[in-house]
């Protein structure tokens, strides 16, 4: 009994056992997180009021539907975000069809109902509708009617068929699987496509879930994953040898899930090395250990942030920079872009000027942003400057000429002058300072001037760094 048991835990398997255990944990979850009947009746008869005012409104050709996990069935207790789809004719012109498309969503809106609107941009500007006497939101979202994806025009024209595939393939015990899953990766931080998550979206668990076959088949394999790793849900079949590395180059990527409605695209695009690497760490753990406490994510409470930060500071004994900005009201997909751009900026000039710093995280939110830079403390009496060699006669006057004024001292290592100057930077902040003037904020981050705290850490910005912090130093 003993042998079996490490033997299960070395290969990463899961015996009947362990298997037993995990089965009863999933049923405790599914218990928690599966809407309940009344609540699924709710919002079906919701999405059907909203659909039956909008074929009230449109013609014949065009067809209303419901699509996302909710259409699919593998939605979370609580989320209450309906996904509409308008399909119009393929004929018909896009700018056209994109007017007609708002002009009748917005009629939907009832204002005796208590409801309002926005009009939000993806591919096509859509309606988002707010049932605030049902706490409900609608995303009322235009695109082309297709039968498969040669005939495509824009991305949102497949959620259509990822909507037959998910209906067509996926039992309803593997749609509870699929709620899972979702939800222990929002309980590990990574769930979701977007780019502050960088994980893995609803449509690539309900794919991984039928892929695999069940989210225990799901673990064991990623207990032992090897990227790169090239898959089709569609005929369940892995790539291997050439054609593996082919797809490899083609997508850039060492994790391709190809969609099964769409053989050009990558599921899994946005997924990072980092998700991938969590899910299979968990999935080990999940295996070894088949408990409630592995399967949810690190707790923290979200009350004295600021407090938090500062003893995780000076439990490392290092410095902490904190850059802190203010944010433009745009989508947080270009916010994060922008703001992870910067901090590899500085993150370079950083390393140049010799500063270490072993750990950077950023934050949004609430109008806020900010970049919090572990540093160790610098021990930097000089820097050396190194010229050409003296031989070579030109090279080696001018290099002197440049050098000498500012200089410390100077010395020769072999052939080649070394200046030995002051450091360009007493310390980090005042490199950070330098590098946060307006000009070079990241544009939508210029309405006010940066600030480089050191050791100090705002309630505003901790209460939008801490959440990070705490991801991105548990494993
Ligand atoms: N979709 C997609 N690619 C994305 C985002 C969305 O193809 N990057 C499509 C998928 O078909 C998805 C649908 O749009 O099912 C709805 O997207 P979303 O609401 O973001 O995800 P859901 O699958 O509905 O999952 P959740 O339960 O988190 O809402
Ligand atoms: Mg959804």
């Amino acid at each position: 009994m003993h042998k079996m048991v490490e033997n299960g835990v070395k290969h990463f398997r899961l015996d009947e056992r362990r298997l037993k255990r995990l089965e009863s944990l999933m049923h405790g979850i599914i218990k928690k997180i599966k809407p309940d009947k009344a609540e699924v009746e709710r919002l079906t008869a919701l999405s059907n009021e909203v659909m039956s005012r909008l074929r009230n409104l449109v013609p014949k050709s065009v067809e209303i539907i419901t699509a996302g996990s909710i259409a699919h069935g593998t939605h979370l207790k609580g989320s209450s975000d309906i996904d509409i789809f308008m399909l119009f004719p393929k004929e018909m012109e896009e700018r056209k069809m994109e007017m007609r498309a708002l002009e009748i969503a917005k009629r939907v809106v009832s204002k005796q109902k208590h409801e309002r609107y926005v009009i939000k941009y993806a591919e096509h500007p859509y309606v988002k509708l707010f049932m605030d006497d049902e706490d409900v939101t609608v995303d009322i979202v235009p695109a082309f009617k297709i039968r498969d994806a040669s005939e495509m025009g824009s991305a949102v024209d497949r959620t259509q068929l990822h909507t037959e595939f998910v209906l067509s393939h996926l039992s309803e015990k593997q749609k509870d699987e699929v709620r899972v899953l979702k939800f222990m990766l929002g309980q590990h931080g990574i769930y979701g496509a977007e780019a502050a998550t960088q994980g893995f979206s609803g449509y690539l668990c309900e794919l991984l879930i039928y892929y695999y076959g069940s989210f225990a088949k799901l673990l064991e394999a990623f207990a032992r994953l090897s990227p790169p790793v090239a898959i089709f849900p569609a005929n369940r079949s892995e790539a291997i040898g050439k054609e593996k590395a082919e797809l490899v180059k083609s997508f850039n990527s060492n994790f391709i899930v190809i969609d099964p409605t769409d053989s050009t695209r990558n599921v899994a695009a946005n997924v990072s090395m980092e998700a991938l690497a969590r899910l299979s760490i968990i999935s080990r753990r999940l295996i070894q250990n088949p408990e409630k406490k592995v399967f949810y994510g690190p707790r923290y409470s979200a009350v004295n942030e600021r407090d938090k930060i500062l003893e995780f500071r000076s439990r490392l004994g290092t410095d902490m920079y904190i850059v802190a900005l203010k944010t433009d009201d745009i989508a947080d997909d270009i916010l994060w872009q922008q703001l992870k751009k910067f901090k590899s900026r500085l993150e370079t000039a950083l390393a140049e000027q010799r500063f270490e710093c072993i750990l950077s995280i950023q934050g949004i939110g609430n109008g806020y942003a900010a970049l919090a830079f572990f540093i160790n403390r610098p021990k930097r009496g000089t820097d050396v400057v190194l010229g050409p060699s003296a031989f070579m006669a030109g090279a080696s006057e001018s290099f002197m000429r440049a050098h000498q004024s500012k200089a410390l001292a100077v010395t020769m290592y072999e052939d080649r002058i070394a200046y030995i100057e002051k450091p360009k930077f007493n310390d980090a902040g005042e490199l950070l300072r330098s590098m946060s003037q307006k000009k070079d904020l990241p544009t939508h981050m210029r309405k006010a001037t940066a600030k480089v705290l050191l050791n100090k850490a705002p309630e505003e910005y901790a209460e939008i760094l801490y959440p990070e912090l705490v991801f991105a130093t548990s494993i």
